[in-house]
């Protein structure tokens, strides 16, 4: 007589691993076709606060109608409720030079190259400074350290209250002159209005709005910037972002294990930046490929 061990020896990996993904699957799908959305919603708000292991899957799957439905009505209730990509946005894992990603410093240095070749010194020259989508504010601090130590206003805004609270009280603690708030990008010109500021930044932030809220914030941004308007999203695979006559869906396109595709928006910057009237002076598109083995880069320099 063969041990259930024996047996499932006998049972290939594969479709073991097969079996142990596909019944939990079929059974939040089923759970999606029973129940309401507003109670599936309450209900991940509610796993939450359990701090149940694998939220992050389980909320992709449970919300999976939303996110193809309304992709940003569905990238909003995630961020402000601090859930799925959200979650690695925590003070150890953000703040702090090795913590940066790479991607970041390089759009960073380029900036600030960008600067210079306008005959501006970053370091003494750069007063203020706005992060559009700041999260904790590790990237303002960042600036504010190696790339602009003269700027006075160092501002950032975002949708996350968590990330907006945990921020503002660190970047206290350290003595830093950022400061945060809690706003949507889609009421900016409101929130910033009568402001001005040398540099904005807004990076990685875009491609969870509409192309109409995306395009007004990049309008925005850019009559409110003095010196340079830096902005990167996610990067079409295949063709270059500035051939995209319309704003695509991600998922189905992107092949990308750390972030799921779920809800975001690949965009035409190019077009949104010079239809606001402002002008490209510098842009990066690498398709699929991964820069400095963090993530494919889209970015624009824009001068208003
Ligand atoms: C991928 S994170 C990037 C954070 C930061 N800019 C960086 O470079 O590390 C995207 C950020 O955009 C914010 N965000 C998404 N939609 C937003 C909106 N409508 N208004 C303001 N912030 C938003 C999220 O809360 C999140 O902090």
């Amino acid at each position: 007589m063969t041990t259930a061990a024996e047996q499932s020896a006998a049972i290939p990996r594969s479709y073991l691993h097969a079996v142990k993904w596909t019944v939990p699957i079929f059974a939040i799908g089923m759970l999606r076709k029973l129940l309401p959305l507003s109670f599936r919603k309450a209900l991940v708000l509610r796993l939450a606060k359990s701090r149940l292991h694998g939220l992050y899957r389980l909320t992709f799957l449970l919300l999976e109608d939303f996110s193809r439905d309304d992709p940003s009505g569905f990238q909003k209730f995630l961020w402000s409720h601090h859930l799925g990509h959200a979650e690695s946005y925590e003070l150890n894992r953000r703040f702090g030079k090795s913590n940066l990603e790479p991607t970041r410093r390089l759009m960073l240095e380029r900036v600030a190259a960008e600067l210079r070749k306008q005959a501006i010194d970053p370091e003494t020259d750069v007063q203020s400074a706005l992060d559009v989508g700041c999260s904790l504010g590790h990237v303002l601090r960042f600036v504010e350290t190696e790339f602009f130590p003269a700027a006075s206003v160092l501002e950032g805004i975002d949708l996350d209250s968590y990330a907006i609270e945990k921020g503002s009280e660190y970047l206290r603690d350290t003595g830093s002159k950022a400061s945060l708030a809690c706003a949507d990008l889609s009421s900016l010109s409101k929130t910033i209005a009568g402001k001005n500021y040398d540099v904005i930044l807004c990076f990685g932030v875009l491609m969870y709005v509409d192309e109409q809220t995306a395009a007004q914030a990049i309008k925005s941004m850019l009559q409110h910037t003095k010196m340079l308007l830096a902005v990167s999203t996610w990067p079409h695979p295949e063709i270059d972002n500035r051939s995209l006559p319309q704003s695509v869906p991600a998922p189905g396109l992107v092949k990308n294990r750390a972030d799921l595709m779920d809800g975001v928006l690949i965009h035409n910057l190019d077009r949104m930046a010079t239809a606001a009237g402002g002008k490209i002076v510098s842009r990066c598109w690498t398709g699929a490929e991964v820069v400095q083995g963090d993530k494919p880069l889209y970015y624009l320099l824009v001068r208003p």
